[in-house]
């Protein structure tokens, strides 16, 4: 039987390698699952194709949260990795291999790509100043930097821009610049650092942004870089530092993301360790194999300059293309986690089906860079109305009848000839709309298809017929023509849905529904017991979602809150200046009023008097006291911490007590004490 696909071709794929330091979210998943439909698609077709990822388990931030969780780093990533391969693989995400970038064979490239562009003139050291934390001991990068905004005076804002007013900025010109880490004033202190000479590539560059590796958008973006000049790249960090150290520079570690993009080829060469797969066809300089990296539009800078520079100048090859996708947006908005829309990949999977998100995504992706917005109304009306009012329909419909009067066979006379053949036909159409990443346009196509079969068997109406004395033979044949609707529709749809495409198989008894097995006409084939293969989603799961994605952030912050505590992060387990104490105001307050907080089972809602002002602080102190019982009674709070949105409204301060769950006890002053007074 002759089939569409072009002679095989050998593919690797990646998606950007998630930080080893937190969870997968939806914002992830889009990623995830647009490479692995079109990975998916590929192997459809009968490409050599592979799909690799690695967890990106470098930089400060990883190892100060390991420090925070009192663990190693590699402790953390090595959990963290465990969690995410979980994630992905709840979602259908088939890596062929995942790996991590503090593995040997990345210390090997990341090694072998810096030696290179040593040996060849691409690296050059100069001093530079940067703030340093004299407490913890390192060199402090701008976003672990706090102060007052040097233009509008809010005070609080990172090391490098503002929040407030959105002025821009250096570290050191910020207002009474504290750590972020420690709380202590940094100092600013010179060290020598590596740079990678990025402006040695501008011609080379200028010519492969040309080359049709990226999509005009993105490319319109490299003309504006361009324009305003390259820099030379800092890829170093001093010691302490999660990562690997620069060979021939003691104390000096590769920068996380100059190992990142290396991760790709130690995964792959991990692969080929255990495949046999020949790693240098993939990546030698005149390689004819293609190389696909999927990214978000935010690492663009990464991916289409410094990467291909350093391949380039290290002699290997470059990517045939960086495939750039936007942002989830959640009900039209940014996902936001008060508002229960910044949704875990793990939150999602306990209340709702993986398939419907892949379905959604699918039928929304284009090759552009746009945003994504996930409009949850839309997502359930969607699936319902496609996958199970369209697609699952069409096989509910007819295998009663196939089983019944066929005895589970299809007829051995295909009735609609023409249709199936147009339904076989439409296939490479939607190929290529998968193979440009134009999902949106294939699903389409494959729901105007679906709609099709519909209005055949509608039109048809077997159920009709069935009740007439010797048209049972008609039925059959209606309904064995309805059957190979949906199994072409079930190829064309299992890059996206694997998992339904996986139970329609089984229901098919098919070896494979492959794209070029679509050809063949199921004549005279048994099927099995058809199961429903996918349900619809229901409003109240996607409630629950949201209700337990809130949930989600008032357990993030009692972590954060116990990780760092109310003493404006102290070094853990160590001591803290006076100073840092003195920060903390520290007040005698009435509880004017105590409630119950609807839905908390631990927590009361107070109502401080501070002496004329008053206060709104949520305690976790239900299990210990009525609230009639607390209210009139002094207690003592502390007044200046920053207001925390929780999830029942805004909490202004806390109230010191102690014990732990075994009992609770609220600090009192002595009498005498008044409404306000400082505690010192
Ligand atoms: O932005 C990020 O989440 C990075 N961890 C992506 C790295 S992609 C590649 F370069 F490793
Ligand atoms: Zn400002």
């Amino acid at each position: 039987m002759s089939n569409n696909a072009s002679a095989p071709r050998k593919i690797l794929v990646t998606s950007a390698l998630p930080y080893a330091n937190g969870s997968i979210h939806l914002g992830h998943l889009l990623e995830y699952i647009q490479t692995d439909i079109w990975v998916r698609f590929q192997k459809s077709r009968g490409h050599e194709c592979h799909y690799v990822c690695a967890d990106d388990a470098h930089g400060t931030a990883i190892m100060l949260r390991a420090e925070q969780e009192g663990i190693s780093s590699e402790a953390l990533i090595e959990r963290v990795s465990r969690e995410h391969q979980a994630d992905f693989a709840t979602f259908g995400v088939a890596f062929d291999n995942y790996h991590s970038t503090h593995s040997e064979e990345n210390r090997h490239f990341s090694e072998l790509i810096y030696t290179r562009l040593r040996d060849r003139g691409h690296i050059a050291t100069r001093d530079i100043e940067q703030m340093y934390d004299p407490v913890k001991g390192l060199f402090l990068a701008d976003r672990f930097i706090k102060g007052t905004c040097p233009k509008c005076r809010t005070a609080d804002q990172y090391g490098d821009n503002c929040e407030a007013c959105g002025a821009t900025y250096t570290p050191a010109e910020l207002i009474d610049p504290v750590s972020a880490i420690s709380g202590a004033t940094p100092e600013v202190r010179s060290s020598t650092h590596y740079f990678f000479k990025l402006p040695d590539f501008a011609d080379f560059l200028k010519r492969w942004t040309r080359g049709g590796h990226v999509q005009t958008q993105i490319g319109n973006k490299l003309q504006e870089w361009f324009e305003s000049g390259l820099n030379e790249w800092d890829i170093s960090r001093d010691a302490p530092y999660f990562g690997f150290e620069i060979p021939d520079a003691p104390g000096k570690y590769f920068y996380v993301w100059l190992d990142a993009p290396i991760g790709y080829l130690a995964s792959f060469k991990n692969l080929c360790d255990k495949t046999g797969i020949d790693f240098d066809s993939y990546w030698k300089k005149d390689s004819e194999a293609e190389v696909y990296h999927f990214i978000g539009k935010d690492i663009v800078y990464f991916h289409a300059l410094f990467w291909p520079a350093m391949l380039h100048g290290a002699e290997f090859r470059t990517p045939t293309a960086v495939n750039c996708h936007g942002f989830v947006t959640v009900n039209g908005a940014k996902m936001s986690k008060s508002r229960g829309t910044f949704i875990k990949a793990a939150t999602y999977a306990e209340h709702l089906n993986p398939e419907y998100l892949r379905y959604y995504f699918a039928a929304k992706l284009t090759s552009r860079v746009d945003d994504l917005d996930l409009n949850l109304e839309d997502f359930a009306a969607r699936v319902n109305a496609d996958l199970v009012g369209k697609v699952v329909n069409i096989a509910s419909r007819c295998a009663g009848f196939v089983k019944k009067l066929g005895d589970g066979r299809l007829s051995s006379h295909c009735a609609e000839p023409e249709l199936v053949a147009r339904f076989i036909a439409a296939g490479d159409g939607i190929a290529e709309d998968f193979e440009t990443r134009e999902f949106g346009r294939a699903v389409r196509k494959i729901m105007e298809l679906a709609d099709e079969a519909n209005t055949y068997i509608a039109d048809k109406e077997p159920w009709v017929l069935a009740k007439q004395e010797g048209r049972e033979q008609e039925v059959l044949e209606i309904c064995s023509a309805g059957i190979n609707l949906f199994r072409q529709l079930m190829v064309y749809l299992a890059p996206v849905v694997p998992a339904m495409a996986e139970q329609a198989r089984e229901f098919l008894k098919l070896d494979t529904l492959d794209w070029a097995s679509r050809h063949e006409v199921l004549l005279g084939h048994e099927v099995a017991k058809f199961k429903p293969l996918m349900t619809r989603v229901e409003r109240e799961k996607i409630d629950a979602m949201m209700a337990a994605s809130k949930e989600d952030l008032v357990e993030e912050q009692k972590l954060k809150e116990s990780a760092k505590g109310p003493l404006a992060d102290a070094p853990i387990g160590g001591e803290i200046a006076f100073d840092d104490f003195a920060k903390v105001d520290l007040r005698i307050a009435r509880i004017a009023k105590a409630e119950y907080v609807e839905g908390a089972d631990k927590l009361l809602q107070l109502t401080l008097d501070l002496g004329g002002e008053t206060r709104n602080v949520f305690a976790g102190i239900r299990s210990a006291y009525a609230p009639e019982a607390l209210e009139g009674r002094l207690t003592v709070m502390v007044a200046n911490l920053a207001p925390r949105k929780m999830r029942f409204g805004v909490s202004e301060g806390m109230v010191l007590a102690a014990g732990d769950d075994d009992g609770i006890y609220l600090l009192s002053p002595d009498s005498g004490a008044e409404p306000g007074q400082r505690v010192r």
